[in-house]
């Protein structure tokens, strides 16, 4: 431990959005970007199409940490990476990195897809920096680890979602990188390849060696990094030891449940209905800031529409594990009671008595329908959390570490 091997200084990405009719907005974005050139760049009348995915960022990492990155949808974890990665260039600001990076993005960067799984192995250590010779020492570890051996002459195109990220997993962490990258393809794997690959990563970094790791499941962060970041809207909020990281990360998100949904771009849906915000409540319909598991439990869709009434109004909400694995899915179509909408109308809500979800973080995902055409899809919409509660009323707290629900049951003896 001890020096530093990321150093960034007043880190800033600025994207150009591109504008969504193009055709309209053309020759007025032209020349207002010619009168803003005139006056010498414009500081200070930032143009609407422009966005901060990261502003002022600065940080350092010690060599030898396990670095955990969390934080909401879209707050700039990958943004950071890449720019780590050199695959973007900053806006504005340093970074200085004092070894030799190997980084697993998203799906699909670093491997060519025409190659065989063979030659993707060699293309990536050689651009790594590796001989050919360092390369095969370690090519049997990173077959075996992959579990590809009978795919290794075929074309990586072929590959399953699942065996793509297994390879390219066991290549960044085989090649002996001193900075190991890993933004969230755990999701890709199942169950057992996510153990290996937490498991490879400690291997890697209890060798000294530095790793980054970006990802929404909190168990998997804590059980790996000693040390996160806790990035919102770009910017750092906090640093520090991953329980008071996390621990403040969940509070936040806790706090808002997704009032950011109204702003959020990445939806899809002719837009009849927009999700606004989750709002939990108890049974009382006070307003809370966590669910408790076997607490009464009402989820307020809170949604904004145009005029008119909206007929058939379905709407679905998926929820997720930390593991990103789907395990409920609530709809007023299953349920049998799709609405006639009047005007006005602001709000559905979901009523779940006896919450039997344990406690813990959960994602969520929004979908909806008007009249049979999608109205509003958000994925990964927000994530809501579920503290601890006494499901039987026998002062007894069922265990919060095994699996994801509790359901009524009873013991027998004969
Ligand atoms: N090439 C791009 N052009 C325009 N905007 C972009 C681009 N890449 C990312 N963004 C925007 O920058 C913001 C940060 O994105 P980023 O992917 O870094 O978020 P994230 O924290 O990784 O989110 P997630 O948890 O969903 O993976 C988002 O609002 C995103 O829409
Ligand atoms: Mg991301």
């Amino acid at each position: 431990m001890g020096s530093a091997i990321i150093t960034a200084e007043g880190l800033g990405k600025k994207f150009v959005l591109q504008a969504q009719r193009e055709r309209y907005t053309a020759l007025r974005d032209v020349l207002g970007k010619k009168a803003r050139n005139l006056l010498g760049g414009g500081g200070g009348q930032a143009s609407t199409n422009e966005f901060w995915a990261l502003k002022d960022l600065s940080f350092t990492v010690q060599e030898g940490d396990r670095v955990g990155i969390v934080g909401r949808n879209g707050a700039g974890k990958s943004t950071l990476l890449k720019v780590l990665s050199r695959i973007v260039d900053p806006t504005e600001g340093r970074v200085e990195i004092n070894g030799r990076l190997a980084s697993l993005l998203e799906v699909g960067t670093g491997f060519h897809p025409e190659l065989s799984g063979r030659e993707n192995i060699f293309l990536n250590g050689s651009i790594l920096g590796m001989s050919r010779a360092e390369i095969r020492a370690r090519f049997d570890e990173i077959v075996a680890f992959a579990e590809v051996e009978r795919f290794l002459d075929t074309p990586v195109k072929r590959y399953s979602s699942g065996m793509y990220v297994r390879l390219a997993f066991a290549v960044a962490a085989h090649l002996e990188p001193e900075i190991l990258i890993v933004d969230e393809v755990l999701a890709v794997g199942d169950a057992e390849f996510q153990r290996k690959c937490i498991g490879k990563m400690k291997e890697v970094s209890s060798g000294g060696r530095t790793v980054l790791f970006v990802s929404h499941n909190m168990a998997a962060v804590q059980n790996l990094c000693n040390t996160a970041m806790y990035l919102s809207h770009g910017q750092l909020v906090s640093q520090g030891p991953t329980d008071q990281v996390v621990a403040e990360y969940l509070r936040a998100a806790d706090g808002s449940n997704g009032s950011e949904l109204a702003s959020r771009n990445d939806r899809q849906g002719n837009g009849a209905i927009r999700f606004t915000q989750l709002a939990l409540c108890d049974g009382q319909g006070r307003s809370i800031a966590a669910a408790q598991t076997g607490a009464d439990l009402r989820m307020d869709l809170h949604f904004s529409a145009g005029h008119g009434p909206l007929r058939n109004l379905h709407v679905a909400m998926g929820i997720d594990d930390v593991y990103g694995q789907r395990i409920l899915h609530l709809s007023n179509e299953t349920t049998g009671q799709i609405f006639d909408v009047a005007d006005g109308s602001s709000r559905v809500s979901i009523h779940m008595p006896r919450c039997p979800l344990l406690p813990g973080s959960y994602g969520f995902t929004l979908f909806s329908t008007v009249n049979g055409e999608m109205a509003d899809y958000l994925l990964n919409a927000g994530t809501f959390h579920v503290e601890s509660g006494d499901y039987f009323g026998t002062g007894r707290l069922p265990a919060g570490d095994q699996g994801s629900f509790i359901t009524d049951h009873r013991f027998t003896l004969s």
